[in-house]
């Protein structure tokens, strides 16, 4: 196959749970609630997946999470070990998230928090798993502020739970989805950067994820008006 130079690379996905209505997701370091069923659906979602997180939240969850690779963005080295990536800046998280996304033949990796790295992505996410907890007024000192306006994005599930002796709060978790997706492109040189036989799989990826323009298809739930 002939070598291409420019690449398309993966998407980014923002997986959160935060308070309604004032966008609170956080309060001392650590979640203001404690919801089974969303941290079950928080570990299916991102199983296998490539996750990328601030320091803070690393602290927060006190090691890496299992089945996953880990990247945790500081300015301070972090150690790396088999499941952890240390990125320094926010350009090496991307690419290190773009690598090891393509190493798995994934399309998406996940963001997954704090308030800080979901800022510094939000141009990159095309995908927002986005849990709406009904706590009511809370304090706090992180938030997720983010609107999903519908011009600009889809919902495609939205999935009630109720409150239960697991779940302190009723929740929505909502799936949104950019309708003008946007896609990020790489020379394949930067991959050399890391040190990872990216280069071997991003052929196959190319083939995979890369030649279609996913807004242009239509989107079958939503035709269907159906949850997924
Ligand atoms: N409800 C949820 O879904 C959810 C999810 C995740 C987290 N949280 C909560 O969110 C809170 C933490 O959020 P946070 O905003 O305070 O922290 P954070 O985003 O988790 O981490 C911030 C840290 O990331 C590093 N960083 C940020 N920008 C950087 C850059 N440009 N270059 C290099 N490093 C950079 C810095 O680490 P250094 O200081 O080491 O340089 C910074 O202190 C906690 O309360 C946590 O429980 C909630």
């Amino acid at each position: 196959m002939a070598t291409k130079p420019i690449v398309r690379v993966p998407s980014a996905t923002y997986i959160v749970a935060r308070s309604f209505p004032d966008n609170i997701i956080g309060v001392d370091n650590a979640l203001p609630w404690h919801l089974r069923s969303d941290l079950q659906h928080f570990k299916s979602r991102t199983s296998g997946h490539v996750i990328l997180m601030g320091r803070k939240t690393f602290e927060s969850l006190g090691r890496p999470l299992p089945n996953r690779i880990n990247i945790v963005l500081s300015r301070s080295e972090i150690s790396d070990t088999e499941n952890l990536i240390w990125a320094q800046d926010p350009e090496t998280a991307l690419l290190l998230a773009d690598a090891h996304a393509i190493c798995r033949g994934q399309r998406e990796f996940f963001i997954i928090g704090g308030e800080n790295v979901y800022k510094l992505f939000f141009q990159h996410v095309n995908e927002a798993w986005v849990t709406d907890v009904f706590c009511g007024n809370i304090n706090g000192d992180a938030k997720f502020d983010v609107d999903f306006p519908s011009n600009e994005w889809r919902t495609r599930s939205e999935v009630e739970h109720p409150a239960s002796e697991h779940d302190d709060w009723p929740f929505r978790i909502s799936h949104y989805v950019r309708r003008k997706k946007l896609h990020r492109q790489r020379m394949r040189e930067e991959f050399l950067k890391v040190d990872l036989d990216v280069l071997q799989h991003l052929d196959e990826w190319q083939e995979q994820y890369g030649q279609t323009q996913d807004s242009d298809k239509p989107d079958s739930a939503e035709q269907l008006s159906l949850p997924q």
